[in-house]
């Protein structure tokens, strides 16, 4: 018999509803804990998995009490949310997002695992894999931004990072994909509640990057807080045991979210905890989270005749399996078994300044104002996120403490020296306190530029953190008007340097700025990578991941929109617009200047029909036209103008990227396979149609601003 086996055949009701439970070790606890003194719950086999506790002198003792102190001696597992760095904070995954570095998105979430496995973990509950299309939502700043296609990449990409090649390696993470699916459209953006899109939405934007985490082999699945169309998705047997574990043949494990299992009766569903574990464990969920419903409910529903042994069974399978693959029964003390050298968290601290650079989105640059090159160079570095080390880490800082990640201030004093730099904050975050704008708007008449450092902090955004107004919070926009009026006045340059968790819809402080970086939340290392960006050791390079509105009103807002039977037109009343302000978005998705002059010219397709088993090369010459190298992003869009469902305007297929130095050209070759072209017909099953297909390729989503040739594909 396998292992499994026989220690399902020693294991009492107790010990298997223990596998199946998971308990905060208080923490960084994100929710009620319910489940009481876990210690002598491990030594009684009645816990089986934890989550929130890091160190490996923990995790030691812990392993130790359940393999030496508990009837069967079976390891626990042990998760933690490892969204964008352990104790190394790399930047918030919307900006990671925005590097649009394939390469870079694994290698962070490598080193992310070897951190966290060294500190004896052996789950991280990431990637986070939401589509967000509404920045009011907090957890837009954990995801892959707006576009399916674009999460699919990452999450292959994160998946591969985390688990490496071997789930069993000691320096290997279990990845949980979540929130399996569709919480990013969340009513009017608001935190937790109702989420009702249709099934063509569902299966084309919200599933790919699922399916694509599990073709890469994610471990494990998380579902999400909320409902779809009045299913909680703890609770969906259609999504869980229908799209992932029959249709995906799923077998890794399902882990309930955070009291997710008893929050079935909140949303209507449940009348007790046992009617609650119930539908969760028929829905296919193997780990409950802190609602302490599996094993509080399964026994009455057990009585009750409501589920079967063999059911609870096939879940303690899954979670023994999957401590299995991760080599836990083999040696659980090998995570966390030697502290890492130090070269390799210095090497980590570098990587991070790499990613944060590339993270970061060059908004504006009026007159070339950025780099800051002058000799002998004086800049006043004032607002509120100016010296605000916590804050850099944005929100899911893992077991990362406040200090120690390096400020704008510090960053550019290390570069420029103290006395070049000269700092006040100006006012708080948020809060009416103006009192200090004084001191900081005397300090732009010594400066040679002013480096306004503005934004959310980083609670602002994550979960739970849904906002309605999306401007500068608190009493930011006065400060920030103010510095802009003064300096107008003395001809100084202002720089604004925004951190924020989503695209603000901040149009005037674009407007007044002379430049504008989108530095989101970079991690430990922001501060050196902006002033990497603003005094041009890098040349900037990231692409917004997301549209930026220029007002509330127009979210959700996306590139990848149906077109309208009405196309706007100011001519025409009765077009698809509003009458107070444009259609357009204030930044398409793609949007992102360099220190370089692109100019895209002579994109080649391939002529003759397509079939559907080829795969496209399509190039596109980039020139460098300005006076610094820099490094270009060029996107594939496609189009497919006549089909028998209106596909959207824009789809995003390919992007790739290109260094060139000043007046150098070169070609950027982009794969499409035909494949890609097929969509969800009528009836919602993949369809291949005959007939043209626009390819546009160039800098972002703006199709003013893409070249446009046609592909033919053939039928069959
Ligand atoms: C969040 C999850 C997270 C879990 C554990 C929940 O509140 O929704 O994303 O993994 O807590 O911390």
């Amino acid at each position: 018999m396998s292992r499994i086996e026989t220690l399902l055949s020693k294991m009492s009701l107790a010990e298997k509803l223990g596998q199946l439970t998971m308990t905060a070790a208080s923490y960084a606890v994100t929710g009620p804990v319910i489940a009481g003194d876990s210690t002598q719950s491990i030594r009684d086999g009645t816990i089986g998995n934890l989550l929130n506790m890091v160190g490996a002198d923990h995790v030691r003792e812990m392993q130790r009490l359940a393999l030496e102190e508990s009837r069967l001696g079976i390891p626990l597992l042990i998760g933690f949310d490892v969204i964008h760095g352990h104790r190394t904070l790399f930047p918030i995954p919307l900006a990671e997002a925005c590097s649009f570095d394939p390469r870079l998105w694994a290698l962070t979430a490598r080193e992310s695992a070897k951190e966290a496995a060294a500190d004896g973990l052996a789950m991280t509950f990431a990637p986070m894999l939401d589509v967000s299309r509404d920045p009011r939502w907090g957890r837009s700043a954990e995801g892959p931004g707006e576009d399916p296609w674009l999460g699919a990449r990452i999450a292959e990409a994160k998946v591969h990072g985390f688990q490496g090649h071997d789930l069993a390696a000691p320096q290997a993470l279990a990845a949980v994909a979540k929130h399996f699916c569709a919480y990013g459209p969340v009513t009017a953006g608001r935190e937790y509640a109702s989420v009702d899109i249709s099934e063509r939405t569902l299966r084309e934007v919200h599933l790919p990057p699922f399916a694509a985490a599990l073709a890469a082999g994610a471990a494990a699945v998380m579902p999400a807080f909320t409902d779809l169309a009045g299913v909680p998705m703890t609770a969906n047997v259609a999504l869980l045991r229908g799209w992932l574990r029959e249709q995906h043949g799923f077998e890794g494990v399902i882990v309930s979210d955070y009291n997710a299992i008893a929050e079935l009766m909140h949303h209507g569903i449940a009348a007790d905890l046992a009617q609650a574990a119930t539908l969760a464990l028929k829905a296919g969920v193997d780990i409950d989270m802190m609602s302490d419903a599996y094993r509080r409910g399964l026994p009455v529903a057990l009585t009750r005749g409501w589920v079967s042994v063999a059911e609870i069974d096939g879940a303690v399978r899954r979670v023994l399996a999957l401590k299995e693959r991760l080599g836990l029964f083999a040696d659980p003390f090998a995570r966390g078994a030697s502290a890492e050298a130090p070269e390799a968290i210095t090497a980590r601290r570098e990587l991070a300044r790499t990613v944060a650079a590339r993270a970061i989105v060059l908004l504006k640059n009026d007159k070339s104002v950025l780099p800051l090159t002058s000799v002998g160079l004086r800049l006043a570095v004032v607002g509120p996120l100016a010296d605000a080390s916590a804050d850099m880490r944005g929100p899911w800082w893992g077991a990362a403490g406040p200090k120690g990640h390096v400020t704008v201030l510090e960053g550019l004093r290390g570069m420029l020296g103290e006395s070049g730099v000269s700092h006040a904050r100006g006012v708080d975050i948020d809060g009416e306190d103006t009192s200090g704008m004084a001191a900081a708007l005397d300090l732009c008449g010594l400066a040679d530029a002013i480096v306004l450092c503005v934004g959310e902090a980083a609670t602002m955004s994550g979960e739970a953190a849904s906002r309605a107004h999306l401007g500068l919070p608190g009493a930011q926009r006065e400060f920030a008007e103010a510095v802009f009026e003064r300096c107008k006045a003395l001809h100084k340059p202002v720089i604004v340097v925004l951190f924020s968790g989503r695209p603000l819809v901040v149009p005037w402080l674009v407007e007044k700025a002379d430049a504008v970086l989108a530095a989101w939340f970079l991690g430990s290392e922001a501060g050196n990578a902006i002033g990497d960006v603003l005094l041009g050791h890098v040349s900037p390079s990231g692409r917004t991941a997301v549209t930026w509105a220029r007002a509330e009103g127009q979210i959700p807002i996306f590139f990848g929109q149906r077109p309208t039977g009405r196309p706007a037109d100011p001519k025409d009343h009765y077009t698809s617009k509003y009458l107070d302000v444009p259609n357009e978005p204030l930044f398409p998705f793609g949007f992102g200047l360099t220190y370089g002059k692109f100019t895209h010219s002579n994109l080649r397709v391939p002529q003759g029909g397509v079939a559907r088993t080829d795969t496209l090369a399509i190039r596109v010459d980039v020139t460098n036209a300005g006076a610094r190298a820099a490094e270009d992003t060029v996107f594939l869009f496609t189009h497919d103008k006549l089909a028998s469902v209106a596909r959207p305007v824009l789809e995003l297929k390919a992007f790739g990227k290109i260094g060139l130095k000043p007046g150098e050209t070169g070609t950027v070759t982009l794969l499409l396979p035909a494949a890609e072209l097929r969509f969800l017909g009528l009836d919602l099953s993949p369809t291949f149609e005959a007939g043209e297909v626009e390819i546009l390729v160039g800098p972002c989503a703006d199709r003013r601003q893409l070249l446009v040739a046609s592909i033919q594909l053939s039928s069959g």
